[in-house]
């Protein structure tokens, strides 16, 4: 998402998708820091199962496609969530306004950023599709995902069903809008994901989400244009 036109991602973020609260929707951690460079650490070893990954669908003009790919996403997601040396103290850090993002990597190729989001009670994302591949897994606490269908005649989102995303949970997507979603706390705890998306470290805020008008908050504002 850098449309560095209007509107930008960033600038739609805000623009559409404040909280009841009018304070934005996420905020971001300081710039990247030193990554750990220790071949045992967690986030290393994460790192290299991506290039593996990528190494393994090297021939493909979109490694996101190959099912192989997808798989070893998710298993470098799962792996990394079971160690719980994969974050520093710090990275576990929320705000209170919104949900904030952590950069914990960025592949010198610019193949794919790494995120950790700590999501306080009642946080939650905008409801978006996605410009490019993204995986996560829950880290700590619950988060609750739902999911929408994508009406191209009305050009909005249609919220279909949401699921409980337990510790542990999964997920990989590919870009577009067949995987519509927001993400969110509705415990009472704080609530810790891991994100793996498909660009540059630079471009995590700007490339990733593709925001999209939501149905029921149409219908909302034509109820009220007629009463
Ligand atoms: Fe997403």
């Amino acid at each position: 998402m850098s449309h560095d036109t209007y509107p930008s991602t960033a600038d739609r973020a805000t623009a559409l998708h404040m909280h009841s609260s009018g304070l934005p929707q996420s905020r971001e951690a300081a710039h990247l820091k030193a990554e750990p460079a220790c071949a045992s650490h967690p986030l290393t070893r994460l790192r290299d199962a991506l290039d593996a990954a990528f190494e393994q669908s090297a021939d493909a003009a979109d490694p996101s496609q190959c099912a192989a790919f997808a798989l070893a996403v998710r298993a470098a997601l799962a792996e990394a969530a079971a160690d719980p040396a994969l974050l520093a103290p710090a990275q576990h850090g929320g705000a209170a306004d919104a949900y904030r993002r952590h950069l914990l990597a960025a592949d010198p190729h610019g193949r794919y950023a790494i995120a950790a989001l700590v999501w306080m009670p009642g946080q939650a994302s905008p409801v978006h599709a996605h410009q490019t591949w993204c995986g996560y897994v829950v880290l700590k606490g619950a988060l609750a995902e739902s999911l929408y269908d994508w009406d191209d005649a009305q050009q909005c989102a249609r919220e279909t069903r949401t699921h409980p995303r337990a510790s542990g949970a999964v997920s990989f997507v590919r870009a577009g809008r067949g995987a519509i979603h927001r993400l969110g706390n509705a415990s009472g705890s704080p609530a810790i994901s891991l994100h793996i998306y498909g660009v540059a470290g630079a471009r995590i805020g700007t490339h990733v989400n593709d925001l999209l008008q939501v149905a029921d908050m149409l219908d909302r504002i034509a109820e009220q244009a007629i009463g």
